[in-house]
């Protein structure tokens, strides 16, 4: 037999359920996870690490799949799934996204809910710092309800441990009491989807990942055409049109500077915005230009930091390879930082290579520096 269990008193979670739980305006436990090792100085990466969930911010977010521009392939897999389980009227399967920060993780599970009017429940791997705590969330959902987990690398390993059979037969074990009175009851849960998200899927064990029977969907840099499409739809939902006169080639510099992510992009506009208004102009690409430059963003959309481990690569180690920790230690940076926000960019463009003996800058990272390739025997 089961007891019916008040659930905060015997799980005893660590900051009460209310404050783990956040629902789609509150994301107090999102930035809690946000602000942990945080040392950076360099604004761009300040904005990719962050949600940047103001209500401006929500108000840009796309709410159906005809208003959410690129990811064709995962938009199409994931009409498939949802459209199948509604028929069935079941809950989706479990859904795993990855990939560099910005590129609309949490804007695609938000979206899902929407499309199937679920309600969503949203909290973070790092906010789960006890069973307990994930043992209130799961019993507190309702039939049908999609839970998010952002960062759910960050998800300690006890915990995980909770969230198998969660995901797999829609129960947990729960052990209560200790030493020789201690027993294990079992509580069912309501069929419900887990949504996670992650920008480190190498940190993904293997038996979670296996669990996302929904598939896991790696998110892709997007096209220069695509981010220019997203901010114009910005630019109307701002009103931008209206209050300054916004040219067209404006929206093609922001867009080739906004690192192919359209949380920068939106986030450029915004400040390309700002600074047409100071100045009294129209958004033209001369003020565009002179924004970006302001805020220390190349042509090529490289920020400070990245300009700064392109040159400790190049001038420091004569090319590479060199390791992510002499990097990180040359820039006085956390390695993760490097290897979440910057790197997959520089990749991205060509700039830089991994290889198993460390970082290597090519032929183009060095002609972006203006310094001569290094001949190499
Ligand atoms: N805003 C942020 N990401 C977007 C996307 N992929 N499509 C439309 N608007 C967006």
């Amino acid at each position: 037999m089961t007891d019916p269990l008040p659930p905060k008193k015997e799980f005893e979670p660590s900051t009460g359920s209310d404050a783990d739980i956040t629902y789609e305006t509150n994301n107090e436990a999102i930035n809690k996870a946000n602000s942990v090792s945080d040392n950076s100085s360099d604004e761009i990466i300040e904005i990719e690490k962050s949600g940047l969930d103001t209500v401006l911010d929500q108000a840009l977010r796309p709410q159906t799949f005809a208003d959410y521009i690129g990811q064709d392939q995962i938009k199409d897999n994931l009409k498939i799934l949802l459209q199948a389980a509604k028929e069935r009227s079941a809950s989706p399967e479990h859904i795993l996204f990855y990939g560099p920060p910005g590129l609309g993780k949490t804007t695609l599970a938000l979206l899902i809910a929407n499309e199937i009017g679920a309600q969503i429940k949203t909290t973070s791997g790092p906010a789960i710092e006890r069973v307990g705590d994930l043992a209130s969330i799961l019993t507190n959902l309702s039939p049908g309800d999609i839970l998010f987990i952002d960062e759910i690398h960050r998800l300690n390993k006890t915990v995980e441990e909770v969230l198998y059979p969660a995901m797999e037969s829609g129960h947990i074990d729960i052990i209560i009491g200790k030493g020789p009175s201690a027993r294990t009851i079992q509580l069912e849960l309501p069929p419900f989807t887990l949504i996670a998200a992650t920008t480190r899927i190498a940190m993904i064990s293997s038996p979670l990942r296996s669990r996302f029977g929904g598939g896991v969907f790696r998110l892709e840099f997007y096209t220069n055409e695509q981010i220019e499409k997203i901010i114009r739809r910005s630019s109307t939902l701002l009103n931008l049109k209206h209050s300054i006169e916004t040219e067209d080639s404006s929206l093609s510099e922001i867009a080739v500077r906004s690192r192919k992510t359209p949380r920068t992009a939106n986030y450029l506009l915004k400040r390309a915005r700002d600074y047409a208004q100071v100045h009294k102009s129209p958004l033209t690409k001369k003020i565009a230009e002179d924004a970006l430059n302001l805020i220390g963003i190349d042509d090529h959309g490289l920020s400070q930091s990245d300009i700064q481990i392109l040159r400790i690569i190049a001038e420091k180690y004569n090319g590479g390879p060199v390791g992510l920790n002499t990097i990180a230690a040359a820039l006085s940076e956390d390695q993760g930082t490097i290897e979440e926000f910057n790197e997959p960019y520089l990749i991205q463009l060509g700039f830089i290579e991994r290889t198993p003996r460390g970082r290597v800058i090519s032929d183009s990272g060095y002609k972006h520096l203006g310094i001569e390739p290094q001949i190499k025997n």
